[in-house]
């Protein structure tokens, strides 16, 4: 059974990753419109794997005798002015989910939750891939500048990663 405080800190970061999802829904949708197919379908996947991680959560909650909430959400950012802003943004948000995730463990052991602290686990070691893909994506970007055929090639590049992102975490 989990614990008041856990559940309602629990049911937050539900809430995070259901926001998460709609943040890269609205980049696919950005980039999508821009032309920037591969980074669009890079942004899908992401939104698709955020829900899973909220659906992950979200059964949890509930196995555990407590009461998985939805809520009203947060609108995300519909506008960059660039390809690297959006990167950027995608990745401070990634760095804050990982705050997020740290203080739940920290929460669970100040709980003596044990079992939600090995649960925890899978998200400790996802946002560790998260945080580094998104700093190579980041160091790419970088490397294009403003050149055009660069950013061609990278929006080719990107759909590789996203096939692999797609197929790699076991929700
Ligand atoms: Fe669910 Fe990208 O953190």
């Amino acid at each position: 059974m989990l614990s008041e405080r856990m559940q309602t800190v629990l049911n937050k970061q539900v809430r995070i990753e259901a926001e998460s999802s709609q943040v890269y829904l609205a980049m696919a949708s950005w980039a999508e419109q821009k032309g920037l197919e591969g980074v669009s379908e890079f942004m899908y996947d992401q939104s698709d794997e955020e829900r899973q991680h909220m659906m992950k959560l979200f059964k949890y909650i509930n196995e555990r005798g407590g009461h998985a909430k939805v809520t009203e959400l947060n609108g995300p950012e519909l506008e960059f002015g660039s390809i690297k802003e959006m990167f950027e943004t995608l990745f401070n948000h990634e760095v804050f989910v990982s705050q997020s995730i740290n203080e739940l463990v920290h929460i669970a052991l100040e709980e003596k939750d044990y079992a939600t602290h090995n649960f925890l686990q899978w998200y400790v070691a996802e946002q560790i891939e998260e945080e580094a893909q998104a700093r190579t994506i980041l160091d790419k970007i970088n490397l294009i500048g403003d050149d055009k055929g660069g950013l061609y090639l990278f929006d080719n590049d990107i759909k590789q990663l996203s096939v692999v992102s797609s197929v790699a975490p076991e929700a």
